[in-house]
């Protein structure tokens, strides 16, 4: 994770890079760093530990002069978050400067055999080693562009790397090893830009309706970036043609747009996601889905034996639904599985198995890793992403956009129902090719799928009640969340959404699991959010949520509207409108959201930015 931004031109470096830094800070927050090369040569460096605000130097007699320079806004891995293991960092005389997003494997051997040929260190992290091992290139004789792939060849992991030197040459290296953490680059008039992600080249293009030659890196290639342009090779020195692409601004500018914070206004716009999701997968007219480009033919389709759904954190929980769907609506047998540990197994996928990954970044190095592997051993693989030009969208033989739009809060929530709104295209579109669904049913889905827009705008049109219950439970220290069937992974999603906005201690558990150790748990001093809409689990989770009540808990239950009966034998009800059972988690997950931000908001917490996370984990 962590975000990189590097400059070279003729304007003053240090503004641009922080705004770019500002622009990334989704990738990490705990201290950021920038290093401009100065109009003598000499590198300067300005740290501060917290967020990159911290090196805004407008006012400050210390500014930073130069037009070539870089910066890193940090998640740390290896090392606390503290000045001297803020990035950028240098080698024994300060003349190459590096930041890093990833981990040096290797980085104990390397470091122990740098200091036994003298090198001293002065930050605890992996990315010191980078220099020294540059240093040690150019005390070689070696050129700065040849020690910075020297020093490529000798670390082991993912990574992505950027560093320029002292003097006046103006010139910035870059290198992506792995498939954690990606790199581009853009040039034009004289200037450089290098990013670890898109939003990083905006200062340079935001006025610009389209930039074009935007080059992605691939592992195991490194790029020069200076005044006159940028050119790609691979580590061993030979040039790359890179094919580069055009990218309009507008995909990624970011704008609050009025609301307290990001979260809120994105837990606003979802019915707008939930439809954009829709658009053209869904045929309003013939009752049926279609997905326009899948790759997979109607045979291929019809011979897939098994689809395995992977994503890590919210985007789990999605396919944890996703997997209830497939086996609804497309009759195939289906699994869920953390990414994180999917890659770890030797999980048997050829190519009869559907391997679909879900993940709001496409950058999730997990998920990314176990995309290669489901690749490697054959596995036909399509991802549902929201990033455009991601990682996983570069992977997968086929990408379903969630078309959410940017999402900025790093608690996923419009992602989070876009990606349910395509789970339920992608596994209809499924049992229609292999003649499971019917066409009466595929009618009944494509009705209510086009009344989920709206049914979810009218749950978001007074959010009161949220604010009320906030007060009324912002100070607990416990939550307990049950849902079963397709609401136990959104049971799962609110125990998530709470602890990570509010720090908040949250469970999710399949309510059948209660009785087998959580009710331990219950007394009068222990809340439980429990999903009880009306669907085929319903009379279940009323007697676990009675064994709650007979045990003196707390209980808030989500219910359907219309249920006064569940309604009155609960302390608090929060309502949803009817729907069919697979689009039910669409709905429960909304209250969930709202409670968990008026909670967290309530506690003062820094809601779009919660402590010790990110938005897009690029590191294993
Ligand atoms: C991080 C974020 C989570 C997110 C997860 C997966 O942990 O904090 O909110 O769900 O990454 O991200 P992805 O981009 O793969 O959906």
């Amino acid at each position: 994770m962590c975000g990189i931004v590097a400059y070279v031109g003729h304007q003053e470096a240090w503004p641009i890079i922080l705004e770019g830094l500002r622009r990334l800070e989704y990738r990490g927050y705990d201290s950021a760093g920038i290093a401009v090369v100065d109009f003598s040569g000499e590198i300067q460096i300005r740290k501060t530990v917290g967020k990159v605000g911290g090196l805004d130097l407008a006012d400050r007699e210390d500014s930073l002069q130069g037009s070539v320079g870089l910066g890193h806004t940090r998640w740390a891995t290896h090392g606390r978050p503290s000045d001297a293991n803020a990035h950028p960092h240098t080698d024994c005389h300060q003349r190459i400067v590096v930041v890093h997003n990833g981990i040096v494997e290797n980085f104990m051997e390397l470091k122990t055999g740098l200091e036994e040929n003298g090198h001293e260190f002065s930050s605890e992290t992996d990315t010191e080693v980078i220099t020294h091992l540059m240093e040690e290139g150019m005390d070689q004789g070696l050129s700065f562009e040849d020690a910075f792939s020297r020093m490529g060849k000798l670390l082991k992991g993912s990574q992505a790397i950027t560093a320029t030197h002292e003097g006046n040459e103006g010139k910035i290296c870059a290198m992506r090893l792995g498939h954690a953490g990606g790199i581009v680059i853009a040039h034009r008039e004289g200037q450089g830009i290098v990013g670890s992600d898109l939003p990083a080249l905006l200062p340079l293009f935001r006025h610009d309706s389209l930039v074009s030659g935007v080059g992605f890196l691939e592992s195991g290639q490194m790029a020069v970036v200076t005044r006159e342009g940028a050119s790609y090779r691979d580590l061993d020195g030979h040039p790359i043609e890179k094919d580069t692409r055009s990218i309009s601004p507008e995909d990624i500018i970011i704008d609050r747009g009025g609301y307290r914070h990001f979260m809120l206004k994105e837990i606003m716009e979802q019915p707008q996601a939930v439809a954009s999701a829709m658009r053209e997968r869904v045929d309003f007219q013939n009752g049926r889905v279609q997905l326009p480009g899948m790759p997979l033919s109607i045979d291929e389709i019809r011979s897939l034996r098994r689809v395995v759904l992977i994503g890590c954190g919210t985007s789990l929980h999605a396919a944890q639904v996703g997997r209830h769907l497939i086996e609804r609506l497309s009759g195939l047998p289906a699994e869920a599985e953390s990414a994180s540990e999917f890659r770890y197994r030797d999980p048997y996928i050829d190519d009869q198995t559907l391997v679909v990954s879900i993940g709001q970044s496409g950058e999730t190095a997990d998920t990314v890793a176990a995309m290669h592997l489901a690749q490697e051993k054959g596995g036909r693989l399509v991802t549902i992403c929201n990033a455009e030009n991601s990682q996983a969208t570069r992977l997968a033989e086929y990408t379903l956009f969630m078309r959410a739009g940017i999402e900025i809060g790093v608690a996923s929530t419009k992602t989070f129902l876009a990606s349910l709104t395509t789970l339920n295209i992608l596994a209809a579109y499924i049992g229609q090719t292999r003649g499971v669904l019917s066409s009466e049913a595929a009618k009944e889905l494509v009705e209510y799928l086009a009344r989920c827009p709206g049914l979810i705008g009218e749950m978001l049109a007074d959010t009161e009640i949220y604010r009320r219950l906030a007060r009324e439970f912002y100070t607990c220290s416990n939550f307990l969340f049950l849902g079963r069937g397709i609401n136990a992974p959104i049971a799962m999603e609110g125990a998530l959404k709470l602890k990570e906005i509010s720090y908040i201690h949250a469970e999710g558990f399949p309510a059948g699991e209660m009785k087998h150790g959580p009710i331990a748990l219950i007394d009068r001093t222990m809340t439980t959010l429990a999903l009880a809409p009306k669907d085929r689990m319903y009379d279940k989770v009323v007697n676990n949520i009675k064994e709650v009540k007979a045990r003196d808990g707390v209980v808030l239950a989500v219910v359907t509207n219309g249920d006064t009966e569940l309604a009155s034998q609960v302390d608090h009800a929060l309502y949803i409108p009817e729907a069919p059972e697979n689009l039910i988690p669409l709905l429960t997950a909304v209250p969930l959201q709202l409670l968990a931000y008026h909670i967290a908001e309530m506690r003062g917490c820094d809601v779009d930015q919660p402590r010790n996370l990110a938005k897009s984990v690029t590191v294993e």
